[in-house]
């Protein structure tokens, strides 16, 4: 089969968007390839292509990821398809690779993506970047520990007063949050549109606000499924806000479930509870990680402990960065060179971006017999220098 790889072009964007929709078991309509096509940026979308006929896609956006102590520039990827006429054959790998090259070349050192199946990316370097929780918590049970202390209000906003208010708010509550990615405005217009169709049998959405001398502090989307209220998104940037919302979405009448999505794994709630059992908390991996260029991703993070470790990385998709790497960390930044001495730990490159964003311990890998502790004691110095203040999250799916 003779598969061809490239950047599409312009007019080729219908196609593609139609396409990718096929591919994930959907029909694009009209509007869908307007919108999309305000994101396009000539190069950073590919096809594959046989003969003239589009049978894979795979895209990737530039942004910024939040990582311990700082952020780095990342290519968020989307819509990777094969079309099912032409799975397993080899063509995702040939788009993967094409596509890892392109982003290093472009000088961004990490590279992110929603999976749709938890199988399938780690053969590319991908790892867990990030943890989140789904929620669901009967009505009854959703007393507080405390009752919080609410200075504050909480307010209705119409979609467009949330398209001026609700982008600052979620910049300000991701700050220094590892695997955060911001928002583009595309994106927020897309989701603020709310289309019926992407409503699943629910209310159109309702956003509250929450202000305190004035300013918002953070916001809540949610709809209203019978009597189930969805959470689709709740942002705060500071505690009083965060258990003010709550309390909110928890009092709202003729209720008698509460759901949530894409929740932290730190996040506070479940300690705020009365009853905290009550609630249902189902953890999965949520965004995935590579890391592109490992020696600027290595030194573009600060470690919560100083301390020095020659990391071997076994990276054959990304040959650039197969290696050993000594690392040179703490609280006020890193220094990495390549190394030719003894390795104290050795992994894969999935491995190491989860290790990298603070996702898993080393140790926990270690155990678990996909890191390898080459002299004692440096599983448990990498815990405690790749340790992150804040649980990776990424409220942004892409
Ligand atoms: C996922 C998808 C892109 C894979 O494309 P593909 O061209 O079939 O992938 P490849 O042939 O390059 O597969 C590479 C390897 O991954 C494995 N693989 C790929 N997709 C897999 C899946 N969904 N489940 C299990 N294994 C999978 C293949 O078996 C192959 O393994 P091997 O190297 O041991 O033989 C394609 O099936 C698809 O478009 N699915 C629907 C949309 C989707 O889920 N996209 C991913 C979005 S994050």
């Amino acid at each position: 089969m003779n598969i061809d790889v490239r950047p599409i072009v312009r007019d080729e964007f219908p196609t593609y968007v139609r396409a990718a929709a096929r591919a994930f078991g959907g029909h694009a309509l009209d509007e869908d390839v307007r919108r999309d096509f305000r994101g396009f940026v000539p190069g950073r979308w590919m096809g594959a292509f046989q003969g003239s006929e589009l049978v894979g896609g795979a895209a990737s956006m530039p942004g910024n990821i939040g990582v311990e102590g700082g952020a780095l520039p990342v290519a968020a990827v989307v819509d990777v398809t094969v079309q099912p006429t032409h799975t397993r054959r080899g063509i995702m790998t040939r788009m993967m690779d094409h596509q890892l090259r392109d982003v290093y070349e472009r000088g961004e050192p990490v590279a992110a993506l929603w999976a749709s199946e938890s199988i399938i990316y780690k053969r590319f370097g991908y790892g867990p970047g990030s943890f989140h929780e789904q929620w669901r918590i009967p009505r009854p049970f959703t007393a507080f520990l405390r009752p919080a202390a609410n200075p504050g209000s909480v307010e209705f906003v119409s979609p467009d007063d949330a398209a001026a208010l609700f982008p600052e708010v979620f910049r300000n509550a991701i700050r220094g949050r590892p695997a955060a990615i911001e928002r583009p405005r595309t994106k927020w217009e897309a989701i603020l549109a709310d289309p019926e169709r992407r409503r699943r049998g629910g209310s159109a959405a309702f956003h509250v606000v929450y202000r305190s001398g004035g300013a918002a502090e953070g916001y809540a989307s949610y709809r209203i499924h019978e009597s189930t209220l969805r959470v689709l998104e709740m942002m705060s940037t500071s505690g009083a806000a965060h258990a003010a919302l709550w309390q909110y979405l928890f009092g709202v009448d003729l209720m008698n479930v509460i759901e949530a999505r894409n929740r932290p794994a730190d996040d506070p709630l479940p300690w705020m509870l009365a009853d905290p059992r009550r609630l249902e908390r189902r953890p999965t991996e949520a965004l995935w990680v590579r890391l592109v260029d490992v020696g600027r991703a290595l030194e573009g993070r600060r470690y919560m402990r100083p301390g020095r470790l020659v990391l071997e990385v076994d990276d054959r998709f990304c040959p650039w960065n197969h290696g050993r790497y000594e690392l040179e960390g703490g609280p006020e930044g890193a220094r990495v060179r390549r190394s030719g001495a003894a390795a104290d730990l050795a992994m894969p490159a999935a491995d190491l971006a989860a290790c990298y964003m603070g996702t898993v311990r080393p140790s926990a890998l270690a155990q678990a017999g996909r890191v390898q502790e080459r002299a004692p004691g440096a599983a448990a110095q990498a815990d405690a220098m790749f340790a992150a203040r804040l649980a990776p999250w990424c409220p942004y799916s892409f």
